[in-house]
């Protein structure tokens, strides 16, 4: 229903037989395209476009308002606090998540971090390469196990700092009851980070008033997937915690004073902004957060649960389909992970690409503890892969919607699903070596 909202929904694309349909992009997990709002917004102030924070011109004054008062805005859309938590742009949720990583360090010491095992790589190799990290554990269906993290809290006696967890997963769409964690991890001593990317495009987001037990006291999102995909990412934090000690990327625009002797740090969030900022990026992001507070979250997300609904109750009308899903759609955002059995994930999104001009994405999505876990991959498997790369990976095909996706999308899929699973052997030397664009 939104879809007439993004821009070059309507590209065709090359499949077999010299044909071309349109291109159905269930990909939006990865990337989204950029909404018709956010290239306007972009084109309307391509012509004020100039420095900020460094010019004393007309543009460079309006240029320079727009991204101060952008942070507001930002706060505002996720319901954070402009009194206590501040924007820092950076250029994407893994940026984000490492500059938290840096900048905890007096916070954390020699503390625990918790992640867990459904954590995007993102969310886990930062922190665990700094500081001593556990891991909360998933259930048989890859749901998060409240009773493991419970009982880490419990084990650690305090110690933990640091509960560092998606807001939903990008392989199964599971959302994690992100206020009652946050409820358990104040208690137990431990503040909370929300990694944001997958929740905040397709969720309406609510980090709550710090008196609040159940609020979110850090989180991080990327506006490339959030339809303005312009090299923004956002990292919302309190302030106090950049007061001191200063940024891992220091140079232009982070400081107050320099001497040859002593530098007096800018404060927060500029001191965390490196160089010339992105601007557009800004903007775009902006646009977005504009389209998306008009169109409301809320609906946004009831009309993608009921793609997701459709799709589950379709799917299982395909043959030989392995769907990594527990069906409370309820508690998911729109993704989707599959097989079918006896094909490698590969050459099913191969095919439904250069068949159907569907793009979908397949592999272990940068989250591979969680895909060893939902399929139960041998510790052998992993360690032949070691000596032997071409030996396949585990993996999945991997179907995430945006609001622009539609029921008539996803019958052309199915269809193409069923002629897929009916002909497993023929798909198998077909796109044993799939062409190259
Ligand atoms: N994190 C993005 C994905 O899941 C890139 O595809």
């Amino acid at each position: 229903m939104y879809k007439k909202l993004i821009h070059g929904v309507n590209t065709l694309v090359p499949i077999e037989n010299n044909t071309k349909v349109p291109y159905i992009n269930f990909d939006n997990a990865a990337t989204t395209p950029p909404l018709s709002s956010v290239i306007n917004g972009i084109n309307n102030f391509a012509p004020f476009y100039s420095s900020i924070h460094r010019g004393t011109g007309y543009k460079s004054i309006i240029s320079s308002l727009f991204y101060d008062q952008s942070r507001d805005k930002v706060l505002n859309f996720v319901k954070a606090n402009p009194d206590f938590h501040t924007v820092i742009f950076v250029k994407n949720t893994t940026e984000a998540i490492n500059k938290l990583s840096y900048r905890l360090k007096d916070q954390i010491k020699d503390g625990i971090v918790l992640s867990t095992y459904m954590e995007h790589h993102s969310n886990d190799l930062p922190w665990r390469y700094k500081y001593n990290v556990d891991y909360v554990d998933v259930d048989e269906n890859g749901r998060l196990s409240l009773d493991h993290l419970e009982y880490l809290f419990k084990k650690y006696k305090g110690k933990v700092k640091l509960l560092a967890i998606t807001g939903a997963s990008n392989v199964t769409g599971y959302i994690n009851p992100i206020h009652k964690i946050a409820k358990m991890a104040h208690k137990h001593g431990s503040k909370i980070l929300v990694d944001g990317a997958q929740l905040v495009p397709h969720h309406p987001v609510d980090m709550k008033t710090l008196e609040d037990p159940a609020h979110i006291d850090f989180l991080a999102f990327s506006s490339h997937k959030m339809y303005a995909p312009f090299g923004i990412g956002i990292l919302i934090a309190p302030k106090d915690i950049f007061k001191n000690g200063f940024s891992e990327h220091i140079g232009g625009g982070t400081v107050d004073l320099v001497t040859h002797k002593e530098v007096i740090w800018a404060p927060p969030p500029e001191k965390e902004e490196a160089g010339t900022p992105n601007l557009f990026g800004v903007v775009a992001l902006i646009e977005s957060i504009k389209t998306l507070k008009k169109l409301d979250m809320g609906k946004i997300a009831d009309y993608e649960r009921s793609l997701t609904k459709y799709t589950l109750e379709k799917l299982k009308t395909v043959p030989n389909i392995i769907i990594y899903d527990d069906e409370d759609v309820k508690n998911k955002v729109s993704i989707i992970s599959f097989n079918i059995d006896g094909l490698y994930h590969g050459t099913v999104a191969t095919a439904l690409s250069l068949e159907g001009g569907i793009g979908v994405r397949n592999g272990c999505f940068c989250a591979q503890p969680y895909i060893q876990k939902l399929l139960n991959v041998p510790s052998e498997h992993i360690e032949e892969y070691k000596k032997d790369k071409n030996i396949p990976r585990p993996g999945t095909v991997r179907l995430s919607y945006g609001m622009y996706n539609d029921y008539k999308e996803i019958n052309i899929l199915i269809e193409l699903l069923k002629q897929i699973s009916n002909n497993i052997d023929y798909y198998h030397s077909k796109y044993k070596n799939p062409p190259s664009y």
